[in-house]
């Protein structure tokens, strides 16, 4: 195959290189493309068609329903690594050894105390706001608390804003469910593994002690784990875009959480939830719906369906499957939301309009069903998707910075007025 790519404008021929990923990927290099085109640039709304950046972390191909870490299946990682393994080997490049992995989690340790005043900036919210932006606001805040996080340019500075944000943020999350609830803020325990730290900080009554189940352990642990990173997403490209201005971890982190928000990206998973209940109330007629999500005149669409990358199946979503039966059963939860979940998920399997457009259960579809099953309100499920996408997006931030990459500034092609006079307010 030859290496280089011929794009003719205005009928003269200009040559581009390609390039070739590990994984035999291959893109047209047209950073030269503007220089000697004369200001000929592309458009590609959305991105579909556009590398935004050469990465080592992720892989994943769409077509094949593959995901790997560094490497790693998302398969074996899922089965066999915790999630602060697989947080390190995100961030790090490698697996730890036990020293390593241990001396990370002291350092983070260390880190997981939030400034009391923070409490305040919390207190002001109305309970009604939704978590997601009150996380997006206290991420943000922790920049005004922790200063010399924000300017980092050598890798110790980095290493010390990673644990830090990976100590603080947890508790943030925590805090921001407690506040939901009314429950005093807690700090949890220190004695604790990361994610067990997490349950209880989460979940401990003021009144009686906590005690950590196993299944709802290892469930929150492969949720966060399937989580963890999934290349140029919309939250992960803002992460370093916002990064790319040298903005600070604490900042892009806050940007990448906005992103997330959103029901087309992470709100996905409160958005299949509030379906499946509102599907409930009218009567549970799953047939009824998956008429509207083919309907073109209707807006409606059958949330936790399609994905832009895995036009196969998403790999995750068969992980989380048998984990959401496993944990169901296990906990004894029998929930009428759940048949209207396996109906819609059987219908839209054998439906014609689906399976043409390649329209498969996503990750989300299956990991609201674990969390009502845990007992997190609806509203915090998008927070669990930013907690188990922490790793991911601070890998990406340090990646970008250590490669040196200039600031993000895409072009747009200008379809406005052109140049014409000013027109005086009386004669308007
Ligand atoms: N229900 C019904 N029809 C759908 C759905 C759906 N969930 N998703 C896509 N389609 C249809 C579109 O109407 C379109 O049909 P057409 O070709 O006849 O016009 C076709 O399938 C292609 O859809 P696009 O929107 O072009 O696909 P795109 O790749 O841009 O979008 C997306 C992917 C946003 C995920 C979309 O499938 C969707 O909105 N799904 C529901 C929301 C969701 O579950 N999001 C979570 C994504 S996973 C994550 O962020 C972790």
């Amino acid at each position: 195959m030859s290496n280089k790519a011929t794009i003719e404008v205005n009928g003269q021929k200009h040559e581009f290189p390609l390039v070739t990923g590990t994984e035999n990927e291959v893109a047209i290099d047209i950073k030269t493309l503007r220089g000697v085109t004369g200001g000929v640039t592309t458009i590609d709304p959305g991105y579909k068609n556009t590398g935004s950046c050469e990465s080592g972390i992720t892989f994943l191909d769409g077509e094949k329903g593959i995901l790997r870490y560094r490497g790693y299946s998302i398969e074996e990682l899922a089965e066999k690594a915790d999630f602060l393994e697989v947080a390190y080997l995100l961030i790090f490049g490698e697996l730890p050894n036990q020293d390593e992995l241990d001396k990370f989690h002291s350092d983070i340790k260390a880190q997981s105390i939030v400034d009391e005043d923070v409490k305040k900036i919390l207190d002001a919210f109305p309970k009604s706001a939704h978590p997601m932006g009150v996380l997006a606001s206290l991420t943000s805040a922790l920049t005004a608390f922790n200063p010399t996080s924000v300017n980092v340019d050598s890798e110790d500075e980095m290493y010390n804003a990673i644990v830090r944000i990976l100590g603080k943020f947890p508790v943030l999350v925590a805090w921001t469910l407690r506040k939901k609830k009314g429950l005093p803020l807690d700090y949890g325990d220190k004695s604790l593994g990361y994610v067990e730290n997490i349950l209880k900080m989460m979940f401990k009554q003021p009144n009686e002690d906590y005690d950590l189940s196993p299944i709802l352990v290892n469930a929150l642990d492969k949720l966060l784990i399937l989580h963890a990173d999934h290349e140029q997403n919309c939250s992960t490209s803002t992460v370093r875009i916002v990064g790319s201005s040298h903005a600070g971890l604490f900042a892009s982190i806050s940007a990448g959480i906005s992103a997330l928000w959103g029901p087309l990206h992470g709100g996905a998973n409160q958005a299949v939830l509030e379906m499946l209940e509102a599907i409930k109330e009218d009567g549970g007629d799953t047939k009824k719906y998956m008429s509207k999500a083919k309907d073109k005149d209707d807006p409606f669409r059958l949330m936790g369906f399609g994905h832009r990358v895995y036009k196969n199946f998403d790999p995750r979503a068969k992980i989380i499957k048998s984990a959401a039966d496993e944990v169901l059963s296990d906990l004894g939860i029998e929930d009428p939301i759940l048949d209207i979940a396996k109906s819609l998920e059987q219908e839209a399997l054998n439906d014609d309009y689906f399976v043409k457009r390649k329209l498969y259960p996503n990750v989300d579809f299956y990991s609201g069903i674990i969390y009502r099953g845990m007992g997190i309100p609806t509203e915090m499920f998008t927070v669990m998707f930013a907690l188990g996408r922490l790793p991911g997006w601070i890998s990406q931030w340090k990646e970008m910075r250590l490669r040196k990459e200039p600031i993000g500034r895409p072009r747009q092609i200008y379809t406005g007025e052109n140049l014409r006079p000013f027109v005086d307010i009386k004669n308007r």
